[in-house]
């Protein structure tokens, strides 16, 4: 498939359609229209097809999904993390069950088995064991969401969705809220952050869009711009990489286990870019006093607006007059207004915050309402919604 050069050979799939896509497709509406039947719709189900336009619509279903497969490459797959051959004698499990889990991942392009009982890397595995964040992405998903997703419905039985972001089913299924991880458990901090960084690969969530979402230059030089929430550090950096003549001095914030986990070489650069890593709980009196630009990219999301509002309130006592507050999320459209594969994973990153804080993706009245009612000295500057970025970049200033 990867020496086909433009997209419409990808329409006929030498293995399994013999003809053109294009071909069956037409098949199947001249079917539906001679015999003025209604046409595919979600509204009614596909009556039972004569046995030619039945195979005709086989192949389309086929073709069109390793299409999708492909426009989607190896990283819009991942899903199954596991090793290489041998597996059985390694792990010590029988055979049988192995080869059932490991051939649902192949049918997702997650490895292959050129052979019977061969079995190798595909693209998409091979990038889950090579490249560490996707793995740390991958494992914290499987490990921690997919358990905290099976047990929403027990979380909202129990504490029937009161906003509190310790009744979570992440709460139900792994005896402890989201972000309070044990300060013994280095690992999992690390892992998550890692995770966190692999988003900004792809390009709806890559930094660009904040580097580019918002008037930076129009800082003075030497202006300070404090990253709330802000993980390992990636944003700060991207920023200061771009703006490097203009001296920006950066604090980025995290909880005390999040720095403790940013590594040598990382504080090294971090020095040279005027990167400052602080300890703090944004929930307690935010420690940079009189910053340019206080930014919060993708911390609201995970919290019900009642901790939300506590958060942007602990953050009053540090603002200037004419502070910028700065909040990269999601803006959501409203239900049906995207492409559906699009409404799917931002509806799908809606229930992960449900399943995780009890909290939500917002509209942009939301948003407004929701920093409004903190305190109406936030100002509402107005939004940008970058090109190819999934997230906004929503902006308002401090008139206290
Ligand atoms: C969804 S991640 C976003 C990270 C980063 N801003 C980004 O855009 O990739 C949320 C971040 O908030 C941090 N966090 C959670 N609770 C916090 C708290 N009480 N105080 C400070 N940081 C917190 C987490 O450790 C995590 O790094």
């Amino acid at each position: 498939m990867s020496s086909r050069s433009s997209l419409l050979p990808l329409l006929y799939s030498a293995d399994i359609v013999p003809t053109s896509l294009p071909h069956h497709t037409h098949l199947i509406d001249t079917y539906f229209s001679s015999d003025d039947l209604p046409h595919p719709s979600l509204d009614s189900p596909i009556p039972t097809l004569p046995s030619d336009i039945e195979h005709s619509r086989t192949i389309v279903l086929q073709a069109t999904q390793e299409l999708n497969d492909l426009l989607q490459g190896p990283r819009g797959i991942r899903k199954f993390p596991t090793q290489h051959t041998h597996l059985a004698t390694n792990l010590e499990v029988a055979e049988t069950p192995l080869k059932q889990i490991l051939r649902m991942g192949i049918a997702h392009r997650v490895f292959s088995e050129p052979r019977p009982g061969i079995l190798t890397h595909s693209a998409a595995s091979r990038l889950i064991r090579e490249d560490e964040d996707i793995r740390a992405r991958v494992g914290a998903g499987v490990e921690k969401l997919w358990l905290a997703a099976g047990r929403i419905v027990d979380a909202l039985e129990r504490w029937k969705g009161r906003g509190n972001t310790e009744e979570t089913g992440f709460a139900l299924a792994h005896g402890e809220p989201f972000y309070n991880v044990p300060a013994n458990d280095s690992a999992r901090t690390a892992r998550f952050a890692k995770a966190m960084s692999s988003f900004t690969a792809g390009l709806v969530c890559a930094l660009v869009h904040l580097v580019k979402g918002f008037a930076w230059e129009k800082l003075e030089s030497g202006g300070t711009i404090v990253d709330v929430g802000g993980s390992t550090g990636d944003a700060a950096f991207a920023l200061a990489r771009q703006y490097r003549d203009r001296k920006f001095k950066f604090a980025v914030q995290d909880l005390s286990e999040v720095v403790a986990g940013v590594d040598a070489d990382r504080l090294a650069e971090a020095k040279e870019l005027g990167v400052e890593f602080q300890a703090h709980d944004f929930f307690e009196i935010q420690p940079v006093q009189g910053a340019d630009v206080y930014v919060f990219r993708w911390i609201l999301h995970n919290l019900p607006d009642a901790y939300c509002v506590r958060m942007l309130r602990a953050l009053e006592p540090a603002l200037k007059k004419d502070a910028r507050v700065l909040v990269m999320e999601m803006v959501l459209s409203p239900l049906g207004a995207l492409p559906n594969d699009v409404e799917r994973k931002v509806r799908a990153m809606d229930l992960t915050m449900l399943e995780t804080g009890n909290a939500r993706e917002r509209e942009l009245e939301e948003w407004q309402k929701l920093v409004a009612s903190s305190d109406e000295r936030f100002v509402w500057r107005g939004m940008r919604q970058p090109e190819g970025s999934r997230l906004a970049v929503l902006e308002w200033v401090w008139d206290g």
